[in-house]
């Protein structure tokens, strides 16, 4: 028995080398790649304004996400309405405000509602710059009674540091199921976009959900909404960044261990591959994105795209060095190779050929970046990070 135990798992890995499913992990083998054009338009003419930036390349590297890789994300719904479903000004023991608001968005007579959480510190008088996670790990990582202090969703710190900080569980939009995964906005709202292969699907049902977050807070005048932080780790922080690269309501984009479809160059073969991922989670991406399995050189785009749609507005790309899968070079890469379309702002960022080594934070005007020593998680160390980062950004505005 034991003996057919080892020959089938023999066979397995077998198998899965010859079906190209063998993981890299060795520097020296992830050969040579060529990025796709950032600043060459489909028709041929190169980039060299922002203006041309904004009016020709940035609408169609959008479109080529959309259409190859995350799906439309539908802007259109007959109403929203917010209500505030519980409030407790003395909450965090008088240090903040609880506010859990109800956002009801109706389409075609269905409606769905997203619960957003926030605290909002007390000590500030006035709107406060407001942290926004998309959060995939679950309400148990989000307490409103603090009973449980969870590193993912470290509030007490985040509101001693004068900001707010808020979320919403992704289940409220579209659960992080294969099966389920359609059972949010995109049965009830939005049931065209199911039939379509460049159509929404989990990440960017997560990006939209973000979307109604600002609606409100918009609306709620604790908050600045010219300063909200996008934040989401690995899952949520592709959903952030491409959440960051559409809505230009963010302010800063923070992606934490994004990896593949995130933050890291899809080109490079190293770590989580577009084979990998769309085997394993095919309900996060438009069903367009499985063609360019063991196929990225004929990806329209790469992920320093997706980085440079964000620019001239904040990006912060946060990794762990010991989270291969999802490529700490690739990912410092990605922020690195957008530069270009920052330069064309005026925004001097400068990242050196080589990743900064870890625990180093690099504060750029307009970039951020780090590499932690550590296991893939969004930690209070990340989080001290980002505090950092936009307490110099905003200053700076
Ligand atoms: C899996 C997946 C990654 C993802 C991660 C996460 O490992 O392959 O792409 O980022 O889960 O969300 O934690």
């Amino acid at each position: 028995m034991k003996k057919q135990k080892i020959i089938s798992l023999i066979l397995i890995f077998f198998f899965s080398l010859q079906m190209g499913y063998a993981q890299n992990y060795d520097e020296s083998k992830v050969g040579e790649y060529q990025l796709p054009e950032l600043l060459v338009t489909e028709s041929g003419q190169t980039i060299s304004t922002s203006e041309h930036w904004e009016t020709l390349r940035r609408p169609e590297i959008l479109k080529l996400f959309e259409n190859h890789v995350y799906g439309q994300v539908p802007k259109d719904f007959d109403d929203i309405k917010f209500k505030i479903t519980k409030q407790d000004k003395k909450a965090m023991d008088g240090k903040a405000t609880l506010k859990e608001v109800a956002i009801s968005v109706t389409r075609n007579n269905k409606s769905v509602t997203i619960n957003l959480l926030m605290f909002t510190p007390n000590k500030v008088k006035k709107p406060v710059p407001m942290f926004l996670v998309i959060n995939h790990r679950g309400l148990k990582t989000m307490d409103v009674t603090r009973q449980n202090k969870d590193g993912f969703w470290p509030a007490e710190k985040v509101i001693e540091a004068g900001y707010g900080i808020s979320g919403f569980d992704v289940i409220d939009v579209s659960p992080d199921d294969k099966v389920k995964f359609t059972e949010g906005i995109l049965n009830q709202l939005y049931p065209e976009q199911l039939k379509m292969d460049n159509g929404m699907r989990g990440l960017g049902a997560w990006a939209w959900g973000a979307a109604r977050a600002i609606d409100y807070f918009e609306k709620d005048k604790s908050v600045d909404a010219t300063k909200i932080i996008s934040v989401g780790h690995s899952r949520g922080g592709k959903s952030s960044l491409w959440f960051g690269a559409q809505d230009e309501r963010v302010a800063i984009t923070i992606s934490n261990e994004s990896g593949n479809s995130g933050a890291s160059l899809s080109r490079r073969n190293f770590g989580e591959t577009v084979d990998r991922i769309t085997t394993n989670f095919p309900y996060w991406f438009c069903p367009n994105y499985r063609q360019y399995a063991n196929n990225e050189d004929n990806l329209p785009v790469d992920q320093h795209m997706l980085i440079a749609l964000i620019a001239p507005r904040a990006v912060y790309v946060a990794s762990a060095a010991e989270d291969l899968w999802a490529d700490p070079k690739g990912q410092y890469l990605g922020l690195k190779e957008a530069q270009p379309v920052f330069k064309l702002y005026g925004i001097e960022t400068d990242l050196h050929e080589e990743m900064p080594i870890v625990n180093e934070q690099v504060i750029l005007k307009h970039m951020g970046f780090h590499n932690r020593e550590g296991k893939h998680n969004m930690t209070p160390y990340d989080w001290q990070q980002f505090i950092k980062f936009a307490d110099a950004y905003f200053k700076k505005q």
